[in-house]
């Protein structure tokens, strides 16, 4: 497995593989590495020839400076996670000075998806997550790029750039990997007490209803019973929920069977934020 830290080496190696007409597959990560993001590595090793991963703590996506500062950063671990896998060839750690030698001022037009959500909740998290996304995506030149559906809107958007900026790669979504007691896997999750840790599994249990509630609630009733089963355990706070059409992300007004949808949250505990999200199955 190489190690690339400047985006020269990075794309001097990359163009030898490209010349040897092989496919690139690409995960993007900001590290502290756990089971989900392996299973993207995994699924990526299966679908292409040559994996790259890159590990960079975006500083542009953070809306709240204590969240970036208290982020977890344990590259060498990672390191020798990655090369365990046997599944990565080469792994790209640049620093901020290499992704980001001047600001960068673009502004990236996401209409609505900005402003629902997590874009509501975290104002311009998306705006650094297209900045950075869009320039590892100039650097790798990947044919398939793989992104999780634990961050289900990051995964909306990151499509919707694809389209407008007419890349040519496929974007390969991954099902969520969670802990056995249902929690969704998170590099955040490290910031957990023990038993913060193990409290936490009332998402996923609560989640797990909403399908039943659905058939005996309205959708107002149905997100507010999610929100007080998840805050009976202490310190849970729900910041949001959401039940939206699986596609467009828009809140759902009407129930109806031949509509994807999904439902889906934000919960505080203490200053842990962590998301989740299920397909919701009539
Ligand atoms: P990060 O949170 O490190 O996640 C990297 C990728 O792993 C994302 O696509 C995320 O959805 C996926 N992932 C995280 N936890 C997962 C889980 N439990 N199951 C399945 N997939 C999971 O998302 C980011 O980094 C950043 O925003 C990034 C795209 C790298 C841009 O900075």
């Amino acid at each position: 497995m190489l190690i690339t830290k400047t985006i020269k080496d990075t794309f001097s190696e990359l163009s030898k593989i490209r010349q040897k007409n092989l496919k690139i597959g690409f995960v993007p990560t900001m590290g502290a590495l756990h089971d989900g993001h392996l299973s993207l590595i995994k699924q990526a090793k299966k679908e292409t020839d040559y994996v790259v991963v890159s590990i960079f703590v975006n500083p542009t996506q953070f809306n709240n400076y204590d969240d970036y500062v208290k982020y977890p950063r344990i590259v060498d671990t990672d390191i020798v996670k990655l090369e365990k896998s046997k599944c990565c060839d080469l792994v790209f750690i640049p620093d901020e000075k290499e992704i980001y030698p001047e600001p960068d001022n673009r502004y990236f037009d996401l209409g609505y998806l900005e402003e629902i959500m997590e874009g509501k909740y975290r104002p311009n998290h998306f705006q650094g997550v297209a900045k950075v996304v869009t320039k590892l995506f100039d650097i790798i030149q990947p044919d398939k790029a793989y992104f999780g559906k634990k961050d289900y809107q990051q995964l909306i958007i990151v499509k919707k750039i694809v389209n407008d900026f007419k890349y040519k790669i496929d974007i390969i979504a991954c099902d969520i990997v969670r802990e056995s007691h249902g929690l969704a896997m998170s590099s955040r999750n490290m910031r957990l007490s023990k038993t913060d840790f193990h409290n936490a599994k009332i998402i996923y249990e609560t989640l797990q209803k909403v399908s039943q509630w659905l058939k005996n609630y309205t959708i107002e009733e149905t997100k507010t019973l999610v929100k007080k089963n998840i805050e009976t355990v202490n310190p849970f706070k729900v910041e949001y929920v959401e039940i939206a059409d699986s596609e467009t992300l828009l809140p759902i007004e009407n129930i109806s069977e031949n509509k994807k949808m999904h439902c889906f949250v934000a919960v505080y505990c203490n200053d842990v934020r962590l998301i989740d999200n299920i397909e919701i199955k009539l």
